[in-house]
């Protein structure tokens, strides 16, 4: 199956990518909150430059998002760690969309931008993400008792993080 990988269009992916995002929500698959396709559209207007949206199409079909942001902007000491998010329409999954989407997108923008230590966390029960960050060359660094706040219920996390070779 080919899987074309390229930075998102406001105008054309805002609303599919916010349809999956709810479609996620729905399966209590991502933290991210509801965004409107307008909310979406301005925030891929805007991303900074070591920012990047990446949408996977597949048969000209939006099959899936990633993205990737500086983790922490409050210390140079801290710039070369990115945090990363992945989100594949469920008749899509399990055919390497998400693999697509960090090899020709998310890990070559890391590279250009210089980030070195790509970390986030994942809610503790959503194993098939751990399963493919792990696949990807994640590992888990660390555990959080009720860190998400899922409308009151306090759902666990684990940490997971890749290092990245400077020539990845
Ligand atoms: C996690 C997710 C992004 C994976 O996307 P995907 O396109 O299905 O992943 P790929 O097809 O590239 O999978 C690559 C490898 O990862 C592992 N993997 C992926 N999904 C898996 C699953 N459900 N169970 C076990 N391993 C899995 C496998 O090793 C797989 O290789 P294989 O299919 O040859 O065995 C997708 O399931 C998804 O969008 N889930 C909902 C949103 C989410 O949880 N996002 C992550 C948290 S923000």
């Amino acid at each position: 199956m080919s899987v074309a990988v390229e930075h998102a269009i406001p105008e054309r992916d805002a609303g599919p990518i916010s349809r999956l995002i709810d479609i996620c929500r729905s399966e209590r698959r991502t933290v991210l909150d509801h965004y409107s396709p307008e909310e979406e559209a301005e925030y891929i207007m805007n991303l900074g430059p070591r920012a990047a949206v990446f949408v996977a199409r597949v048969g000209g079909e939006f099959a899936g998002f990633a993205g990737i942001a500086p983790r922490w902007d409050y210390s140079q000491r801290l710039k070369h760690c990115g945090e990363g998010g992945t989100w594949v329409m469920p008749e899509f999954r399990r055919r390497g969309v998400a693999t697509a989407l960090w090899r020709d997108g998310i890990l070559p923008f890391c590279c250009e931008v210089g980030f070195r230590h790509v970390g986030h966390f994942v809610m503790a029960h959503n194993e098939r993400a751990i399963a493919f960050y792990e696949n990807l060359g994640f590992r888990i660094c660390g555990r959080h008792d009720k860190l998400v706040d899922w409308d009151g219920e306090l759902l666990d996390a684990v940490e997971m993080e890749m290092l990245l070779e400077a020539d990845t």
